[in-house]
């Protein structure tokens, strides 16, 4: 007959076990930040270092556990009559407690030296320029001679090598599904690469405190065929039609009279202001504020009209604009895609 503790303790457990299993099933549809889901050989690598280490270590904490509690569990008394252990007392101990750690250790520290050297950076064709500020990502394509923000676009199944440098304070970049992380660090270039063998949007996000807004500086990486990467490389190169229509002329109007030209660029028009990230494809985007909120045009709205309340400490200042001027800003800015 099972006691009521008992019963108590095994509903606790079985309830435990439920939640955890349900947080596990609520988070199995997507797993666009992770290091356990890797997408790219990078990723692989140190995902199986990972779970080598995890397996490991594991094995060596519930040994140590189960040691712990037949130890807590003899009486003082029956130490005398017991039989000394496997290899004496002395050497119980100096084997459990040195020889097998310093063992298990190497043997890690072993494999994490081969896949630090198997995730040297290989042959890339792409070449990314990512300069870390606070608290979003100026990004620079080089060979495609354009500059965007806060979203990278990158082929399937080719690695892409990426040059990252901070423009204040130090950063750190990290895409979990497809690599470890790299310091950005002011004055210094640090090279680094990334591959993606699946089609889809992977977030990064910066894994260095660098102020208060450090949670909310993240980045989309969108992985595109790679047709549909060219076809995306050749349409971001392009500077931004003029305005079409009655509304999207007032709303570039607007972008002059508010002052947004001196901070933001527009390749094409006459704003080439570069303090705040560049606008000329906002509409592409698939969030606004480095990852703070969804790129839609109530967000946007809301974004212009009080940047401060949505991410305070950020260098964009309010505006003061009438709902017709506000509406028209954003339209004009959502059809630069
Ligand atoms: Cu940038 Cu933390």
């Amino acid at each position: 007959m099972t006691s009521p503790r008992r019963h108590i303790a095994c509903r606790a457990w079985a309830a435990a076990i439920g939640a955890a299993a349900l947080a596990l099933a609520g988070c199995q549809e997507t797993h666009p930040q992770s290091m356990l889901h890797p997408v790219g050989p990078a990723a692989e690598l140190i995902s199986r270092l990972w779970w080598v280490m995890c397996a490991v270590l594991g094995g060596v904490f519930v040994v140590v556990m189960v040691l712990a509690v037949v130890a807590l569990r003899r009486s003082p008394r029956s130490v005398e009559h017991e039989p000394a252990p496997p290899l004496g007392r002395t050497g119980f101990i100096v084997a459990g407690g040195l020889v097998l750690p310093t063992v298990i250790l190497i043997g890690l520290l072993i494999l994490t030296l081969q896949t630090t050297a198997s995730l040297r950076i290989p042959e890339t064709k792409i070449t990314i320029e990512i300069i870390g500020q606070q608290w979003w990502w100026r990004v620079r394509y080089p060979g495609h001679g354009f500059e965007t923000a806060n979203q990278i676009y990158i082929p399937a199944g080719e690695p892409v090598r990426l040059e990252v440098t901070s423009a204040d304070v130090i950063h750190s970049l990290w895409i979990p599904n497809l690599n470890g992380k790299i310091d950005m660090v002011p004055g210094r270039v640090n090279p680094f690469w990334i591959q993606a063998d699946k089609p889809g949007v992977y977030r990064g996000q910066c894994a260095e405190y660098c102020g208060i807004q450090h949670a909310l500086m993240a980045m989309a990486v969108v992985v595109l065929e790679p047709e549909a990467f060219e076809a995306r490389m050749a349409a971001m190169a392009q500077p931004a039609p003029p305005p079409i229509d009655e509304q999207l002329r007032l709303g570039h109007d607007v972008f002059f009279t508010a002052g947004c030209a001196n901070c933001h660029a527009i390749r094409g028009t006459q704003a080439v202001g570069d303090i705040g990230p560049d606008l000329t494809h906002l509409g592409s985007r698939l969030t606004l504020g480095a990852g703070t909120i969804p790129n839609s045009h109530g967000h946007l709205a809301g974004w212009i009209s009080n940047p401060q309340a949505i991410k305070p400490g950020n260098l964009m200042p309010p505006s003061y604009l009438t709902p017709q001027q506000l509406h028209a800003l954003v339209a004009y800015l959502r059809s630069l895609d």
